[in-house]
């Protein structure tokens, strides 16, 4: 079979790195893909937002399976341009892509189908968001932390978490008013904030079926301790000591398995990841988001430990036989550390030399995945935000994280940056 997977991420290198090993598949292409992608499969220079020139290369090019990575294709609907056609591909289409691309849609989703989620208020006007802040502060104090979220798609970037009126109604004014996300700050959403361990749970899902993978943790913020802005994503690892495996089971119980059936019951079928960002409090598990696709780089991390073949998975939720499909994981641990340009998530400058490849690739246990990264001329330059994870796998998480800086150690560009704790928490509470 052949398979087309769409992005150009890490994730999206993870994906074609375990998608070649497949006995089913003898062909990949990947549009539009990376440097680093370029050594497994076929880059193909199709954008992933365009959807007709997509379905017209899967058609012309016999692919019998489409593997979206990135959420914007989805929220635009690619699923239901390729599914009109014929074609067989790996995703929600655009109608329940929504608990992804609409934060209102989907906090109203938890609440009618009784997911634990915080408190929250959808406003589409700044007067009405300015009050809900006010009645908030007067209620909880005047130090307490409150949580501001553009409703639509912004790239990682559209949630604020602050502390104190003022900087509230900034953020509200920065997203209704400045707009600097757009129409995605049409409407906002206005959160109690919560605290503990978060953690990233994805879960293949046929419609019926749920099929978790194991679930990691993401670091989101720039820089250590988490400090510093929201980011992509700075690193993740798995197994999650913060997350054993009774916890986990509640998770898929109380809010996989109950947001499926909420959206079967709207009457629109969802096939492909659906993941969930919890967070652990002292008053038990919550929901932070749904996300309708893989996690980058939560996908670096977690596919090196399957060890059974994802193609059969992915079919089985395309085909709705995902219940038959067997899933074997090994019984390891993997450390992924992304190396980011100079600046980012701010501006950044791109086309920096990567030094140090083909040593940190032929390491033992250790992966590089590429994000931003493009070939120019025999060399490999920065071309993106984040550049590249690179991923240790190890007996403990300490032997793969060890694996993981030792990688990196011997990768460089100019302005290089990278979070020095990733999975240091974890270490910590073992
Ligand atoms: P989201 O895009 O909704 O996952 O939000 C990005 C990040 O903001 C999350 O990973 C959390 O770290 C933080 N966050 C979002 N919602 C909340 C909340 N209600 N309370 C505390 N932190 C939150
Ligand atoms: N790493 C977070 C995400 O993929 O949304």
């Amino acid at each position: 079979m052949r398979v087309l997977v769409i992005g150009g991420g890490g994730r999206e290198h993870a994906l074609v790195w375990k998608i070649v090993q497949s006995p089913l598949v003898h062909r990949v292409y990947c549009a539009p893909g990376n440097a680093g992608i370029a050594q497994c499969a076929e880059c193909v220079a199709i954008r992933p937002t365009d959807l007709n020139a997509l379905a017209d290369f899967a058609e012309t090019h016999n692919v019998g399976l489409t593997v979206v990575g990135p959420e914007a294709p989805l929220a635009a609907g690619i699923v239901d341009i390729f599914e009109s056609r014929g074609l067989r591909i790996f995703g929600p289409s655009a109608d329940p892509a929504r608990i992804e691309s609409s934060k209102a849609f989907a906090r109203q989703l938890m609440r009618s189908a009784g997911i634990p989620c915080p408190e929250f208020w959808i406003c589409d006007t700044p007067t009405e968001a300015l009050d809900r802040i006010r009645e908030y502060f007067a209620a909880r104090g005047p130090e307490a932390r409150i949580v501001i979220k553009a409703d639509g798609l912004a790239a990682g970037k559209g949630v604020s978490v602050v502390q104190g009126e003022a900087a509230a109604q900034e953020a509200v004014h920065r997203i209704m008013s400045a707009r600097v996300f757009g129409a995605a700050g049409d409407r906002i959403v206005v959160e109690e904030c919560l605290h503990g361990e978060e953690a990233s749970i994805m879960a293949v899902t046929d419609g019926k079926t749920v099929v978790p993978l194991l679930p990691s943790q993401d670091h989101k913020r720039a820089c250590d301790n988490d400090q510093g802005p929201n980011t992509g994503g700075m690193g993740a690892y798995t197994p999650v000591p913060a997350l054993p495996p009774p916890l986990l089971a509640e998770a898929i119980e109380r809010i996989l398995h109950p947001a499926i059936a909420a959206i079967y019951e709207l009457g629109i079928p969802y096939q492909g990841v659906l993941y969930a960002g919890v967070m652990i409090t002292d008053q038990g598990l919550q929901t932070i988001e749904f996300n309708c696709r893989f996690g980058d780089p939560e996908t670096q991390v977690v596919l090196p430990l399957l060890q059974s073949d994802l193609v059969p998975l992915l079919l089985g939720a395309v085909d709705g036989t995902l219940e038959a499909v067997p899933v074997q994981w090994r019984d390891s641990a993997a450390v992924g550390v992304v190396a980011a340009s100079g600046g980012y998530p701010g501006d950044y400058e791109v086309g920096k030399v990567i030094a140090g490849l083909d040593v940190a690739s032929t390491l033992p246990d250790t992966l590089v995945f590429h994000s931003g990264t493009r070939q120019q001329g025999d060399q490999i330059v920065t071309d993106g935000g984040r550049v590249l994870t690179v991923v240790g796998v190890g007996a403990t998480l300490l032997d793969a994280a060890a694996r993981a800086y030792d990688g990196l150690g011997h990768i460089h560009f100019d302005r290089m940056h990278f979070r020095k704790d990733i999975a240091a928490r974890a270490l910590k509470l073992l």
